[in-house]
């Protein structure tokens, strides 16, 4: 029998890498959009005819019940959120409304709906925030640093009490940063990316950043949702960090993507103070054992490589908007 999966935030990043894996195993996939007053659909344009679109959004809980009763999911992956940090600082009640309550909202709509529904949550390394132990795993400790990581805590605990209170089948995926030629500009290796082919193109000369002393564990989105489909298929429901067990810094990034180019970061790179944060994650490495073991999950895209794919993304994309 085909399988249906619906998949909130499904304009963005992660939300195009997973509708092309589950298409490409035969689901149907339903994705809901909110409206906007200008179509957003850029990274999901080749797969238009293949996705049911329905409207929605994680503010308006009757919408969420509406699609639940009309499409008929086996399986949910809620993906939607207010994902930037920089932004939850600002618009912190927002950031709680849509990436903390929005989760009890789909939640509570599944269990009125249908509660066989296998429910994904995008959890987040930012949990883990001022962080209690290196590597963190799935018993490390959670110390979230900004408003959208104290949100992310919250829809994650949501999800375990549902899944303890209401038997559903919902999973928990603990899911580090994960990076592609599809990422928004303003997350700091697409930043880097686009600006490392600008600069290499002529069509700009520097490149303003903010701490580039930060580390991040960064893997290739479109390994980390395989491993969010495979939680669905588990017989019992669990949490799982997912990442690649290897840390590098900002400035790794830049001198990485630079060089990809011939450039040399430190001719090109400016300290901005206006991308600090009010608090820093400083340092992020996490140790996917679990998922290795009990979902037969590993990246398997290296951090050279996903820098390369995404500066050659960046290239290729401008040389062609300026008819190069
Ligand atoms: P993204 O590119 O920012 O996409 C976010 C999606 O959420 C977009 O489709 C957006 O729709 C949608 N959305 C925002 N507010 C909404 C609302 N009120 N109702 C319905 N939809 C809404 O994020 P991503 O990188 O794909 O990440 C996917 C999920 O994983 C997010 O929950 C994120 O917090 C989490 N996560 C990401 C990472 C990472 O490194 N990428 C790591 C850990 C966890 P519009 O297109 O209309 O804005
Ligand atoms: N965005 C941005 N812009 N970040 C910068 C800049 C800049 O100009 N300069 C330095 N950074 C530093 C930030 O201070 C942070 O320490 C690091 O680069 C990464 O920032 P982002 O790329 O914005 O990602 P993030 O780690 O804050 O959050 C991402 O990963 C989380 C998982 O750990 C997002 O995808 C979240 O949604 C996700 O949950």
């Amino acid at each position: 029998m085909t399988k249906r999966a619906l998949i909130t935030g499904i304009t963005g990043q992660d939300g195009s890498y997973l509708a092309e894996m589950l298409l490409g195993q035969g689901y149907e996939v339903v994705g809901m959009v909110r409206r906007s007053s200008t179509v957003n659909f850029e990274r999901i344009t080749h797969l238009m005819d293949d996705i049911e679109f329905a409207a929605g959004d994680l503010l308006d809980q009757m919408s969420m019940i509406e699609i639940l009763r009309t499409h008929r999911p086996v399986e949910v992956y809620n993906l939607a959120a207010q994902s930037f940090v920089q932004t939850s600082f600002g618009q912190p009640v927002l950031t709680g409304e849509t990436t903390a309550l929005g989760v009890t909202r789909l939640l509570d709509a599944i269990r009125i709906v249908d509660d066989s529904i296998r429910y994904y949550q995008a959890s987040s390394s930012e949990m883990f925030g001022k962080v209690m132990e290196v590597p963190q795993t799935e018993a490390t400790p959670f110390h979230p640093r900004s408003p959208y990581g104290v949100a992310k805590v919250y829809g994650h605990w949501i999800t375990v009490n549902y899944r303890e209170s209401y038997d559903l089948h919902a999973s928990s995926g603990i899911l580090f940063n994960h990076e592609s030629p599809r990422r928004g500009l303003e997350f700091v290796t697409r930043k880097i990316t686009h600006g490392v082919a600008q600069i290499a193109l002529g069509q700009a000369s520097e490149l303003r950043l903010g701490n580039l002393d930060a580390k991040r564990d960064w893997g290739f989105a479109g390994d980390y949702v395989e491993a969010m489909w495979r939680m669905l298929q588990q017989d019992t429901p669990d949490d799982y960090v997912v990442c690649t067990g290897e840390t590098h810094s900002v400035r790794e990034f830049c001198e990485l993507a630079f060089s990809r180019v011939g450039l040399d970061y430190q001719d090109h790179v400016a300290v901005d103070e206006r991308y600090f944060r009010p608090a820093e994650v400083d340092l992020l490495v996490g140790d996917a054992t679990k998922a290795c073991e009990q979902l037969g999950w590993t990246p398997r895209t290296s951090f050279a490589q996903l820098v390369e794919m995404m500066v050659e993304s960046d290239l290729e994309a401008l040389k062609r908007e300026h008819g190069a």
